[in-house]
């Protein structure tokens, strides 16, 4: 059976295909996107969702040359409904209604956070983790328990990926900035210390936000007396960015380590699952894998294509309610821009 993932919550129309076999198991054929960025300022709902209706034919077509299939090939479309920006939600709901007609096959809407889940354990062997999903939006330590993704921990403001990227652009690294920041903190030495914000198992990160501000606005006496023209590498500072990126990385992380940790110590888990577009940095991922190590426990984390938003992880969260018996008709294809994890009912997971 070869299912059709179609992704468009926020930044980036992505498209998948995957190919299931008799007992259930994937193989990814195919997985393009194209991404909404900006040199300044974040996204633009609207923008967004004007760049998506101008690629979703482009990226369409990419993804089924490149799976070497025709579409008639196709037997099952899957969507993401649901969180997400409407303008955006909007088209890929639309792209997949009007596919889903032409082609006569059955459709499914999916919960992208939890599609970020999903794929993390389709494609490793994890079996029951603790999930730490950290994306642009979302910052959540989650358990499946009777019958439901539980939210355990999360963040008490922005998402964590938000958070670097309003920093990112306030230090001029534009959107996204979590991969620039990274390298960036490769180069950092010195650990300046900020403020730890971990509340029982929520985080928070504004205060974290205005002191690195404060921090980056912090210029040296000699360069309060100069008055040329300079940029923010070569402004003589207090705290150098490269130190700050390295220190931004280490605090925040350290506090979705600790919840994520405390969330496995509770419920006597042994595996811990990596999710979302920050789950792409090698630092965090290190970190994980280090707190495993120390509790006797295993850390799992996906290649980035499937970290960030992507079309096969919702061609995959598609195909396993579509076994369990759920799906939608064209006309009845909604969008939910507010739902939140804890409100979908797994009915295709059994414990
Ligand atoms: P959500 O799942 O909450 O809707 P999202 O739609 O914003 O999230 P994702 O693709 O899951 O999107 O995550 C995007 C975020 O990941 C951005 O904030 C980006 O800066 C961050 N990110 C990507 N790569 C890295 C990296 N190497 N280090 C840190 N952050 C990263
Ligand atoms: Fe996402």
């Amino acid at each position: 059976m070869i299912i059709l993932g179609i992704e468009s919550t926020a930044h980036t129309f992505g498209v998948g295909l995957i190919k299931a076999n008799f007992k259930g198991r994937i193989k990814v054929l195919s997985n393009i996107h194209e991404m909404y960025t900006t040199k300044k300022g974040g996204i633009i709902p609207f923008e967004a969702g004007k760049h998506h209706k101008k690629v979703c034919d482009k990226v369409y077509k990419e993804t089924i040359k490149k799976a070497k299939i025709r579409e008639s090939n196709i037997s099952l479309i899957s969507y993401s409904s649901s969180p997400g920006l409407p303008p955006c939600l909007i088209v890929g709901r639309n792209f997949a209604r009007e596919l889903a007609l032409k082609l006569n096959v059955p459709l499914v809407g999916v919960n992208h956070c939890i599609a970020h889940l999903e794929i993390g354990k389709s494609l490793t062997s994890a079996r029951d983790p603790v999930l730490l999903y950290c994306s642009g939006a979302n910052t959540q330590v989650i358990v499946f328990t009777e019958g439901k993704y539980r939210i355990f921990g999360e963040t008490l403001d922005v998402g964590i990926g938000n958070f670097i990227d309003s920093f990112g652009r306030y230090i001029g690294l534009g959107f996204p900035a979590g991969p620039k920041i990274e390298k960036l903190a490769l180069k950092g030495k010195k650990f300046i210390k900020l403020p730890y914000l971990v509340k029982g198992m929520d985080v928070a990160f504004s205060g974290l936000l205005t002191n690195l501000k404060k921090k980056f606005d912090s210029k040296t006496q000699e360069n309060q007396r100069f008055s040329g023209p300079r940029n923010c590498f070569t402004i003589s500072r207090e705290f150098s960015v490269k130190d700050l990126c390295f220190s931004l990385q280490e605090t925040a992380f350290a506090m979705l380590i600790e919840t994520a940790e405390r969330a496995m110590a509770h419920c006597g888990k042994k595996e811990l699952l990596l999710g979302g577009g920050v789950a792409c940095n090698k630092r965090l991922q290190e970190m994980a894998a280090i707190m495993c190590k120390e509790r006797g426990a295993k850390c799992f984390a996906l290649p980035n294509e499937f970290n960030v938003d992507n079309g096969v992880m919702i061609a995959d969260l598609g195909y396993k309610m579509f076994k369990s018996g759920i799906s939608v008709s064209p006309s009845q294809a909604e969008i939910y821009p507010y739902q939140r994890t804890n409100e979908v009912k797994v009915k295709w997971r059994k414990k």
